[in-house]
């Protein structure tokens, strides 16, 4: 220990004598495109132009990612608090605490709250962050898209989504605050306070080697799960990856624990060697023979190939809201294990099935290690060139029968349908009602473009070769390779036939060449319906929905992408189209589709430099019988506003932007600010008919589920000093639930 102990604090003196002589220089005048401000606010919102709609019923609510405890928010600085490099700039922003905003819509004037997502790992983050005593010890680190301390595990930062949850015999119920790795949170939908953890940790299986003793374990679940309003049930997955590169995995911790400085000199010299080789074999054997053989070109304590391994697992699990979980082991129908190669980041559920995917989205275990050493440029490129492979051009689905799964538990049949469905899938909504045992399934299929790909600082845009602006380092690397896709998808879960013949898709460039569009499918991600994520009762057939199209930017289109995505199988626009559209820097819009149809109705294009970051179904107070149900209601769009048209705006105004979501084509029917609140890129939205207090009674105190999960851990672990720090630090955080 007192070696690991040594070498670590070495490691930290050499990062932070690290020169910051390459880094490029900020405009002072100009405002960050990722500024985002972690303070927690509670206030009015003013209305800046239109008129406030008083009939507006509820609250919505938006996660975003804002920055960890050494940032300040957004965006990552380029220099930590003694003036060297920080190794958190140009990490994702996807990896950062969660943040929620609640605007209440309900009151005369409307209100804003926004609170951190504080776990127990959150108060350990804080308690070792830069500049206090234990950070060179136990402090976090961004690794790409995780944050992970090599002694207490991987950060629950329930930054992605809120689904609201109402269980049996609750009047208010819950908001969910979800993450893809990490268990999800109840959270009070008045306070935004946590309320308690869905299960205890103790319920949860981990995906880390089972010799690394942590108390914050890493969860792989669904940011997405299914909620049903009728029998009040959560469904949800527990899983581990099933991936090659999993071989490996035990042997990096350890030596990433043990010996990590000569680990990371001795694969900074092999990225030296070999990162800019033409051929991609070459370097592929290469890194493979080093990780084969990584007790022989690393020095100090080897590791013990005999130690156990983990094992590969996939759980469904079901929760009431009280007392433990239900869980079932899945399978395909052969009897094999469900191998998941991606994420399983969205789930369906309908009246009687249960939808599993492999969604496109590589938010999953090889990428935990995809940075594990931050303040190397070179071996980032490396690891980068190697572990991204393309996304799947397809989803594999899975269908559950509800009526197969045993009250008890044990084991159930994830049926794989008989063709997968032949686009990538990164969100998707089905109806509820499944007539004749037929499914009908809404997805938004990300062509060509990788969620969990992000701009890196040694980025080059695809269009002319030059480095990629330093306001986009850290985005989504969004940048479109092809247009996206809407899809119907219809399949017969019964007899598990994907019905291509009934499914549809609406695929559409628009007038590109023009000033105004028209509907097109430029970078679709987030969408909304009426009843979206409701609590209170079922969409029996989604009727209409509104999606969010996000343009083309030329500096989230970086050549790396462009050649990963190059030979894409499903092109519909040529090379040379992508090119001339990305140039063009097309700009974001709001489409309204009929999915009878498939066909868009209605159309609004915002100015260059508005960014719309996410749409949000609003119902009314009372309803109007003018108006055809799916449609009576208001859309709610964060926005994020730039202060020129012009290429470089020098300043961003965070806006809520209302739509009448009869005529989205008018244009936005109120503006509403509050000058205390900061966002750039948001997330997932969500909407509650009443921002009550929760009513849930089942609650797991922090300090009864981390005691246990901490007396259980094994091997050589110093349970004292976890014990202590748990109790200085965490547990007087949660006195309120103790
Ligand atoms: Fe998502």
């Amino acid at each position: 220990m007192k070696r690991f102990f040594s070498k670590v604090i070495d490691f930290f003196k050499r990062l932070f004598s690290g020169n910051t002589k390459s880094l490029p220089e900020i405009d002072p005048n100009q405002e960050p495109l990722l500024k985002t401000s972690r303070n927690e606010i509670e206030g009015r919102l003013e209305v800046i132009e239109g008129e406030f709609p008083k009939d507006m019923l509820g609250a919505c609510q938006i996660s975003l990612p804002v920055g960890t405890v050494n940032s300040g928010g957004l965006p990552f600085p380029a220099k930590n608090h003694k003036g060297h490099r920080n190794p958190e700039y140009g990490s994702p922003i996807m990896n950062g605490d969660g943040m929620v905003i609640q605007v209440n819509l309900a009151p005369e004037t409307p209100t804003v709250k926004t609170k951190l997502m504080k776990t127990p790992c959150y108060y350990a983050d804080e308690a070792t962050k830069e500049g206090t005593k234990h950070h060179g010890l136990m402090g976090f680190h961004n690794m790409g898209i995780t944050r992970m301390s090599m002694v207490l595990g991987s950060r629950n930062e329930l930054n992605t989504a809120t689904q609201p949850v109402k269980f049996k015999g609750q009047k208010v119920g819950s908001l969910m605050a979800t993450y893809d790795v990490g268990r999800p949170y109840l959270v009070d939908p008045k306070t935004l306070e946590l309320v308690s953890p869905v299960g205890k940790v103790k319920e949860w299986m981990t995906a880390e080697p089972p010799m690394v003793p942590w108390p914050f374990g890493i969860v792989q679940t669904s940011a997405h799960p299914g909620f049903d309003p009728i029998t009040q049930e959560l469904f949800t997955v527990n899983y581990s990856k099933n991936k090659k590169a999993y071989t490996h995995l035990e042997q990096s911790y350890h030596h990433l624990k043990h010996n990590r400085a000569d680990f990371k000199e001795k694969l900074e010299g092999l990225a030296n060697e070999v990162v800019d080789h033409p051929d991609d074999e070459h370097v592929k054997a290469k890194v493979d023979n080093f990780f084969d053989k990584l007790n022989h070109h690393v020095d100090g304590k080897p590791h013990d190939k005999d130690e156990p391994k983990g094992d590969v697992f996939m759980n469904l699990i079901r929760w009431d809201g009280t007392g433990s979980f239900v869980h079932w082991e899945l399978s395909d129908q052969t009897g094999d294990k469900l191998a998941i190669y991606e994420c399983m980041h969205q789930m369906g559920l309908t009246k009687d099935y249960l939808i599993l995917t492999d969604c496109s989205f590589k938010f999953s275990l090889d990428m935990l290690f995809d940075n594990p050493f931050p303040e190397s440029k070179i071996i980032e490129r490396l690891i980068r060139r190697l572990a991204t492979v393309r996304m799947e051009p397809f989803t594999t689905t899975y269908i559950i029968r509800r009526r197969d799964l045993k009250p008890e538990g044990g084991k159930a049949i994830a049926y794989r349908l008989d063709h997968p469905i032949p686009l990538e899938t990164i969100h998707y909504s089905c109806d509820y009602d499944n007539p004749d045992g037929v499914v009908t399934l809404y997805g938004v299929h990300n062509a060509a473009t990788c969620i969990a790909e992000w701009v890196r600082t040694f980025d080059r845009r695809a269009l002319d070769g030059k480095p990629v602006d330093p306001d986009y380092y850290s985005l989504f690397a969004v940048g479109s390779m092809d247009i996206s896709r809407f899809g119907k998808w219809k399949f017969d879960a019964e007899n598990l036939k994907l019905l291509k013949d009934e499914s549809k898709v609406f695929e559409e460039p628009g007038k590109y060449k023009e000033d105004h569009l028209g509907p097109n499918t430029w970078a679709v991600a987030l969408y909304t319906y009426r009843g979206i994520l409701s609590a209170e009762k079922p969409v029996n057939k989604i009727k209409q929905i509104w999606f969010v199209s996000d343009g083309t930017v030329k500096n989230l289109l970086t050549k790396f992408v462009y050649e990963l995505y190059e030979d894409y199988p499903h092109r519909k626009l040529s090379l040379h189209e992508i090119k001339d559209a990305t140039e063009r820097e097309l700009p974001f819009g709001l489409t309204r589709v009929n999915t009878d149809t498939m066909e868009p109705e209605d159309y609004y294009q915002c100015d260059r430099n508005t960014f719309l970051r996410g749409v949000q179904f609003v119902e009314r107070k009372t309803r109007n019988e003018n108006v055809p149900e799916e449609m009576d209601g208001y859309l709610f769009c964060p926005v994020q506003v730039g202060n020129s048209v012009d290429s470089k705006p020098t300043k961003y105004s965070s806006e809520f932007w209302v739509f009448d979501a009869t005529d989205v084509a008018k244009g936005p029917i109120c503006k509403l600010k509050n000058d205390e609140v900061k966002f750039a890129f948001t997330l997932h939205t969500s909407w509650i008919p009443n921002a009550e207090p929760s009513d849930q009674q089942y609650i797991i105190k922090t300090k009864e589920d981390y005691d246990e999960a901490i007396k259980d851990l094994d091997l050589g672990v110093d349970r004292g000093f976890l014990e202590k720090f748990f109790e200085e630090n965490v547990y007087p955080h949660f006195e309120h639930n103790r």
